[in-house]
């Protein structure tokens, strides 16, 4: 199949030179001409794979014979020409796919992150009460609770449970399997059941950050930030830590960045709790650490200028083609 993909690009190409038409069919659909060569190889092809590559290849011919066909016609007698071809068959033109601008973000900030030690792990979407509020030092019936609009599911298996309403609960998963020193991001999907507007989506994404060792302090946290946002960027940002309330970090901040003149809030941040690691069995005072929770949706609004979170999930292909190759 990747023999018919090369034969289709090659085509392409040599269709936007100025190959004369008549030796573009010799060389494609000639005797000797590569779709004829690309039947011969049928034989070659494992049994499984031949009617697949067999049908391929027939699609392609017809493709091509209609495109030449369409362009020699207003070329009656076939000899060089200056012009491009209007080649307008769907099957020969088609863009490629791409990564869309979320994932594209989220791929960017790990390889960054990746340059200053950081791991990447992920985590389950469907999570328990314990780690998405209690051991993240938000005991029930803590009007901290409150702030993370729960949506609830049923499990056939076990207590009740929840799609998570951040990351964080990442953090607690990794810290119970793993000792300091310690430094990941754990991106993924996160859900609240509120209502939307321009800056607020019931289902979007954060990347979770975490360092823990013995020298981590808030100077080192913000130098961390100020270098993910400029690599983000390709400019150098300029960043405030808000003072703000989690359960879990102490002192807890929110990450603003200055953007065409406005301050938008892209982070949740702090230094972590000390109950949070005693509630991991990390007892050890020598240990402290900072994590974060940035917004993907907010920081592909910022890169791309968008004024409304909304349009990142529309479904809209116009836009979010346009939107990825931003990205
Ligand atoms: C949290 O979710 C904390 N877990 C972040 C954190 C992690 C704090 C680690 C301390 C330590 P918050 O609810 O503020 O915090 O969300 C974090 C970020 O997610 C926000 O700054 C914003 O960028 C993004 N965000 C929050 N709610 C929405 C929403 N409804 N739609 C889109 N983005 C949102």
């Amino acid at each position: 199949m990747e023999y018919i993909e090369k034969i289709k690009s090659l085509f392409e190409s040599d269709s936007a030179s100025k190959m004369s038409k008549l030796d573009l069919r010799n060389k494609y659909l000639g005797r000797k001409g590569l779709v004829s060569e690309a039947f011969k190889e049928i034989k070659n092809i494992p049994v499984d794979q031949k009617k697949q590559f067999g049908d391929e290849l027939n699609v392609l011919k017809n493709n091509l014979e209609k495109v030449l066909l369409q362009s020699e016609s207003s070329e009656p007698n076939g000899t060089k020409s200056d012009l491009i071809y209007p080649i307008n068959l769907n099957s020969l033109n088609q863009s490629s796919g791409h990564l869309s601008a979320v994932t594209q973000t989220i791929i960017k900030t790990q390889e960054i992150l990746a340059k200053i030690g950081f791991s990447t792990i992920i985590g389950p979407e469907k999570e328990d009460e314990t780690h998405n509020f209690d051991l993240l030092n938000i005991p029930k019936n803590h009007p901290a609770r409150d702030v993370w609009d729960t949506i609830w599911v049923t499990d056939k298996n076990s207590d009740k449970k929840l799609l998570r309403t951040h990351t964080s609960p990442v953090q607690i998963r990794y810290l119970e399997n793993h000792k300091p020193p310690i430094r990941i991001i754990a991106p993924g999907k996160v859900y609240r059941y509120e209502a939307t507007d321009a800056t607020h989506e019931t289902c979007f994404h954060q990347i979770e950050g975490l360092v823990i060792d013995n020298q981590t302090s808030i100077a080192t946290f913000k130098g961390v930030m100020e270098y993910l946002f400029a690599n983000l960027f390709g400019r150098e940002m300029q960043i405030r830590l808000r003072p703000s309330y989690f359960p879990f970090t102490e002192p807890s901040f929110e990450i603003d960045i200055l953007f065409k003149d406005k301050w938008l809030e892209i982070a949740g941040a702090g230094m972590v709790h000390r109950q949070v690691l005693k509630n991991v069995g990390i007892e050890d005072k020598s240990y402290q650490g900072f994590a974060f929770g940035i917004g993907v949706e907010r920081l592909v609004m910022l890169i791309s200028g968008l004024d409304d979170i909304r349009y990142i999930h529309s479904g809209d292909l116009r836009f979010l083609y346009q939107l990825g190759k931003k990205s």
